[in-house]
């Protein structure tokens, strides 16, 4: 991994700026399923990735791998081959299409992985702070007026999937996020905290 001279810290990064409160970020956010053919261009991807790294990590094992996948690539086309395949075998034409149209469609593809511990306790803090990432990612996504959308369904399944992108094969799958401007507004409620919280 990098050397010391090479780490960031918070004085050396150029925060981007915004009008949006974190607390707008939080309420705001909402995950998309189809989105506008606007593309999104490389430097906003990077400025979401960078917020990615400050996610808190225990032991600083910077569990987290990323693999993007622009629009067009030669690696989008071969994950959508494999899903359409997955999904032929396992369902019919039209889920292996959509499984297809599914990985073509975003204007870009992330797939996400945490790297394993040497015990299960390293394993699932890694785990957690891979999800940490991914939230900084969808928080700052927006304030650029974009959508983060988590997925660990169909897309991320294929056995083949790893060696396409280059994952090790002990790496855990986090996810595929999909990103892009929403196509659609989607609301889904939630149950107020109270329900779920011991004040004692
Ligand atoms: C770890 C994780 C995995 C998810 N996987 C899927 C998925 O495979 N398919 C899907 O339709 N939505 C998936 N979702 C999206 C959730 O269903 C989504 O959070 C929920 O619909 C609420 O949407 P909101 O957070 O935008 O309010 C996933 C979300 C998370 C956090």
């Amino acid at each position: 991994m990098s050397k010391m001279a090479d780490k960031l810290t918070p004085d050396s990064v150029a925060i981007p700026a915004t009008d949006l409160s974190v607390y707008a970020a939080i309420y705001q956010r909402r995950m998309a399923w189809r989105f506008r053919d606007d593309p999104v261009d490389r430097e906003v991807i990077a400025r979401l990735l960078d917020t990615a790294v400050w996610a808190p990590n225990h032991r600083l094992t910077e569990p987290w791998r990323f693999f993007v996948l622009e629009r067009d690539g030669e690696t989008r086309h071969k994950v959508a081959e494999l899903c359409y395949e997955h999904s032929l075998e396992n369902g019919g034409k039209s889920r292996a299409e959509a499984a297809r149209s599914k990985v073509m469609a975003p204007p870009v593809l992330i797939y996400v992985y945490s790297l394993p511990g040497d015990k299960e306790e390293v394993t699932r803090e890694n785990y957690a702070s891979v999800a940490c990432a991914v939230q900084n990612m969808s928080l700052a996504a927006v304030a650029e007026g974009l959508t983060v959308t988590w997925e660990t369904g169909r897309t991320t399944r294929h056995p083949k999937l790893r060696k396409v992108l280059g994952a090790e094969k002990d790496w855990l799958m986090v996810g595929a996020l999909s990103i892009g401007v929403p196509d659609e507004t989607l609301n889904p409620p939630r149950t107020p905290v109270g329900q779920f919280t011991s004040w004692l």
